[in-house]
């Protein structure tokens, strides 16, 4: 197929090697302006790749999106006179809220979802380290999308494992729902993920777990409160040593994706005339953060 990576930061740069390695013609189109990219992934050989290239977004087959969540409709919508109708959209970050938006401005595309527990960090433009094995999951976010059943064995020939999921909403969710309660404490404390298993932490996401799970329910998402906080406490254990996302976007004083995040989900609270007082404490907290930045 004709890949073209939007966003070739960690994640967009190791999906590159791997379809490139399994036999796709991939091209990256990054912020740079270079005409050819250079990335080496762990001690493979360096691999060349075109950069920003018109052709790669008019014949593209799939445009895989692996841009920050708040990167991604006004990188998308700055393309859009270039993007054929027919070119997949799968978009793969971390949050929620943009699926909609992107479905609504690219109406003939075909528009799928994907959350990916792969890590990877680029420590430089050039490099790229698959830090942690994982999984990743897609669905259909339109009627278009949801007859792509067959990128599941296009991804996971290439990195697996990659599975379908007709139910990608309630993998979203799961996942928003976890990154709420882990990704603005960590950041807050600027501690690691496993420090939350401590009581005081704990006293703190209990409360919050509880606000998302009723916008869960409203949402038609089954899940219940002992269900979805023994979640949360099963990553805490496994990314015990992590660093959350939003720790290090804090911790280098970069825009963090907590409109998408906690954010999202205060959003869809208030259409259910639902209170979240927690989660809006977490919200507010990073925001103030994040303004500190600007004014100082
Ligand atoms: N890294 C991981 O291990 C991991 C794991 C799971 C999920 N995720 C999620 O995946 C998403 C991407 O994460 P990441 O770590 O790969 O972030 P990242 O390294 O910051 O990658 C984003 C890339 O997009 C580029 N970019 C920004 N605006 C652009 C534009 N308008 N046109 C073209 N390129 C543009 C950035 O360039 P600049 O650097 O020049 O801004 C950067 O190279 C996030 O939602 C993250 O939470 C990441």
């Amino acid at each position: 197929m004709n890949i073209t990576i939007l966003g070739p930061g960690a994640i967009g740069s190791l999906w590159a090697h791997k379809l490139a390695n399994a036999g796709h013609n991939v091209s990256l189109w990054g912020r740079d302006s270079s005409e050819t990219l250079r990335l080496q992934l762990d001690d493979t050989s360096p691999q060349t790749f075109a950069n920003r290239d018109p052709n790669s977004l008019v014949d593209c087959d799939l445009l895989l999106v692996t841009l920050k969540a708040w990167q991604v409709l006004p990188a998308l919508e700055s393309l859009k006179s270039q993007i054929n109708q027919d070119t997949i959209l799968v978009l793969m970050h971390n949050g929620m809220g943009t699926a909609q938006p992107v479905c609504d401005h690219f109406a003939s595309n075909p528009v799928v979802i994907a959350t990916t527990t792969h890590g990877a960090f680029k420590p430089n433009k050039y490099q790229v380290q698959h830090t942690g094995q994982g999984m990743t999951q897609l669905g259909g976010m339109n009627k278009a999308g949801q007859q792509c059943h067959f990128l599941q064995a296009v991804l996971d020939h290439a990195l697996p494992e990659v599975r379908w999921n007709d139910n990608i909403q309630a993998v979203l969710w799961n996942k928003l729902a976890v990154n709420c309660a882990i990704n603005p404490l960590t950041a807050i404390e600027q501690c690691q993920n496993g420090e939350l298993a401590r009581p005081p932490f704990q006293a703190i996401i209990e409360p919050i777990v509880l606000e998302i799970v009723k916008v869960m329910q409203a949402e038609g998402i089954a899940t219940d409160f002992q269900t979805l906080l023994a979640t949360v406490n099963q990553v805490i254990s496994h990314t015990a040593t992590n660093f959350s996302s939003m720790r290090q976007d804090v911790y280098h004083q970069r825009k963090t994706e907590i409109d998408f995040i906690n954010g999202y989900l205060i959003s869809v609270a208030k259409q259910h005339h639902l209170a979240t007082p927690e989660n809006s404490k977490l919200y507010q907290a990073i925001k103030q953060i994040e303004q500190g930045w600007i004014t100082s």
